[in-house]
Parts: C-alpha cells; sequence; structure tokens
C-alpha cells in the first residue's frame, strides 16, 4: 500500500486530494497543527467512513519546527509528500511578513532537507502558485513566463519554487511544482473572495445581513474548481520524471462577474447590497492571471471539468444550505 504524507490536509485543498488518494488505495498520513478548538471540519467525514478510518491517520506538527518534520519524515516514511501547508491568504501576508516567509517559504525548505536527510526515495509535491506571476509580463502565463511577485506571499512561494527545483537538480530528488491557478470550491476558506461572495449572497437572500463589503471588484482571476486540481497534483507525481505544470482553466473572469453570476442565481441584483471598504484593498494588487494548462494536458492528460458558470452555481447551492440551515437555527432560538 502507498503511503503519502500531506502538510496542510486540514484545508480546501488537502481535504479533497486525501479523499483523492484514499480512493486510490493509498494510507493518508495528515500533519495538524494544536489547537485549542477543533478545525478538522473539511475531514471529519472521512473517520466516519469504515473503510477509511483506518486508513487517515493525523499527527502534530508545524512548518515551522524543522526538527518535528525531520522526526515525522522518519517515523512514516512517505512514498510520496504533498507540501500544501503555507498562510494561504495574500491580504494577510501583509499584515504578517515574517511569519508567512517562515512558513511558505522557510517551511519548504525545513520539508526538503528532513525528506534529504532521511535518504529514502520520496516523491515530493510543491503548492506553487499562480501568484508568483504577479504583476504578469505576458498574458497568458505558462511554466517559461517570468515571475514578479507582489506580496510577501507570492515571495515566498517563489522562494519554494526555486527551492523545489533546486533540490530536483542537485540532489536528484523527484519533485514538482504544480503552479496552480486560483481554485474554489464549497469548501474555500470564507476570507477568500468567491466564497466571501457565496456566503454573503446567500445570507442576504435568507435576511440574516444586509451589506457585503469588499475591496478591488474588477482583479482579474482564472478561478477552476478545487476538485479538479487536486488530480493534476497526484498526476505529476506519477510521471517518470519530475517537471513543473501550470494548471488553470485558461478563462479569466473579473470579481464583479462573478458577483453577477452568484447575484443573479439568486435573484438579486448585487448592485443594491455590495460596499466597497479600503480595507480590502492590497498595498500591491495583482490585477490579471490568466494561465495556460497546455503543458498539462499534453503530458498529464489533465484537463478542468468545471466551468466558471457552473462553479458559482456549485458554491451558491452549498451556501444556500448552510444559510437556510442558519435561518431555521436562528427563528428556533427566538
Ligand atoms: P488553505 O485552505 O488555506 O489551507 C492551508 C493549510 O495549511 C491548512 O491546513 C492550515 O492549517 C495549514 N497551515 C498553515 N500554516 C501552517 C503551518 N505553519 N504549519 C502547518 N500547517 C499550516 O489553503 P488551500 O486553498 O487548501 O491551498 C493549499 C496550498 O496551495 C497552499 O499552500 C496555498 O498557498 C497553495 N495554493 C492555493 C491556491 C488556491 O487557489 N486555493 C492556488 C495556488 C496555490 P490550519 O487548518 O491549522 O490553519
Ligand atoms: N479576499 C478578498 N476579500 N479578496 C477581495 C475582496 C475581499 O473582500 N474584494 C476584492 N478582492 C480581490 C482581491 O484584491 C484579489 O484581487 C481577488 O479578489 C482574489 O482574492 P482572493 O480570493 O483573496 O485570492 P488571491 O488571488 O489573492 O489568492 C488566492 O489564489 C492564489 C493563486 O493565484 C489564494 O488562494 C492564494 O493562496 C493562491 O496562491
Amino acid at each position: 500500500m502507498k503511503k503519502a504524507l500531506i502538510t496542510g490536509i486540514t484545508g480546501q485543498d488537502g481535504s479533497y486530494l486525501t479523499e483523492f488518494l484514499l480512493k486510490k488505495g493509498y494510507e493518508v498520513w495528515g500533519i495538524i497543527r494544536r489547537s485549542s478548538s477543533f478545525h478538522t471540519g473539511r475531514i471529519d467525514h472521512l473517520y466516519k467512513d469504515p473503510h477509511d478510518m483506518p486508513r487517515l491517520k493525523l499527527v502534530y506538527g508545524d512548518m515551522t519546527d524543522g526538527t518535528n518534520l525531520s522526526a515525522l519524515m522518519n517515523e512514516i516514511k512517505p512514498d510520496e509528500v504533498y507540501n500544501l501547508a503555507a498562510q494561504s491568504h495574500v491580504r494577510v501576508s501583509f499584515d504578517m511578513p515574517i511569519y508567512t516567509v517562515n512558513a511558505d517559504a522557510l517551511g519548504t525548505l525545513r520539508l526538503l532537507e528532513a525528506i534529504r536527510s532521511s535518504n529514502r526515495a520520496v516523491k515530493f509535491y510543491q503548492a506553487s502558485s499562480s501568484e508568483m506571476y504577479g504583476k504578469v509580463v505576458e498574458i497568458p502565463q505558462t511554466e517559461k513566463t517570468p515571475f514578479y511577485p507582489r506580496s510577501p506571499y507570492a515571495c515566498a512561494k517563489a522562494y519554494s519554487f526555486w527551492q523545489t527545483l533546486n533540490y530536483r537538480e542537485a540532489y536528484g530528488l523527484f519533485a514538482c511544482n504544480g503552479i496552480l491557478f486560483n481554485h474554489e470550491s464549497p469548501r474555500r476558506g470564507e476570507t477568500f473572495v468567491t466564497r466571501k461572495i457565496t456566503r454573503g449572497a446567500t445570507r442576504i437572500k435568507c435576511c440574516l445581513q444586509e451589506k457585503l463589503y469588499l475591496g478591488n471588484l474588477e482583479a482579474k482571476r482564472d478561478w477552476g474548481y478545487a476538485g479538479d486540481y487536486i488530480e493534476a497534483m497526484w498526476l505529476m507525481l506519477q510521471q517518470d520524471k519530475p517537471d513543473d505544470f501550470v494548471i488553470a482553466t485558461g478563462e479569466s473572469h473579473s470579481v464583479k462577474e462573478f458577483l453577477e453570476e452568484v447575484f443573479s442565481h439568486l435573484d438579486l441584483d448585487w448592485k443594491k447590497y455590495v460596499e466597497i471598504d479600503s480595507r480590502y484593498f492590497r498595498p500591491s494588487e495583482v490585477e490579471l492571471l490568466q494561465g495556460d494548462a497546455s503543458k498539462a494536458k499534453k503530458i498529464l492528460g489533465w484537463e478542468p471539468k468545471v466551468t466558471f458558470k457552473a462553479l458559482a452555481k456549485m458554491m451558491t447551492d452549498a451556501d444556500m444550505k448552510t444559510a437556510g440551515d442558519e435561518k431555521i437555527l436562528k427563528e428556533q432560538r427566538q
């Protein structure tokens, strides 16, 4: 039985990847951080399935603790490591640049060193990001497009990209960078713009809130579905040789377009409910991202399945159910 170790297992991608690998017959180990409250909500359902439970194991760890990562590597002896852990919020990285770089850049190096010193043939996936393209120098962005990072988060991810490539070239490690463009789902964190919009719009529809406060509505992103993207991570590690791949839909849409999609699905006019709040603007913005995933299509046979429209609908429908439940609970309390 193949063994995979996932950092960031409690996050959006970690939860989808865990489901995917368990279905493929893997034993999955996940690193979780100690917290004063439960934060395994995205993977709790996997423990309820008697087939999955014995093959899913959680251990404590942190990307800022290299000794712990080394000990885990020696204890678990994984065949594949997926490094998904990160302080992944771009706006927050301006408030916490040192921590972000510690976890997202040095954390990757700590993990790479833990793998190298374990002297085992481990395959490594690094969650690289389209944010590295930042102030884009060409449209669309490919594996050959130079980086121009615009935030502490993006600088940290660029560092990790190069370290991953360096460990591949210097030590022959099977290490791949997936340069993933934005990908969303009903499990997306609620402070990222798509989920903030679907949560806000559905709560407005259920009379649970009156306004939705947002920042730059003109920014454009290449938005795909997380469930599609995690398969590309796995495919990269099943190839004969390690390489780097852009994973994207090839389409770019503005925040405004996403708003229109969601509010019109709920028969609402977003202009009546959305207010601009300067707190949500960034000191330096990434105005446009649009990826070209032809290399992934050619070599991995990977293509996105869920369209922009279907993604907005999927997220809105899921949040409509949550808002409906919230409304019932509120009425029962009154
Ligand atoms: P996410 O939902 O924010 O999940 C991040 C995960 O990292 C969580 O499990 C979090 O644990 C964990 N984590 C954070 N700091 C940590 C630390 N110091 N030590 C150990 N674990 C830590 O992110 P996501 O959307 O799933 O993204 C997964 C990865 O892909 C991230 O590296 C992200 O930067 C990258 N990425 C994401 C996208 C996207 O559009 N989603 C695109 C490109 C790249 P807690 O639950 O304890 O907070
Ligand atoms: N979060 C947020 N909140 N973003 C807003 C808001 C708001 O209220 N209003 C407008 N935006 C704009 C941001 O300025 C940005 O241009 C765009 O919406 C998307 O913001 P996020 O959803 O926070 O995502 P991101 O593109 O900054 O970063 C995500 O994608 C990256 C890949 O390109 C994250 O998942 C990163 O971890 C990931 O690497």
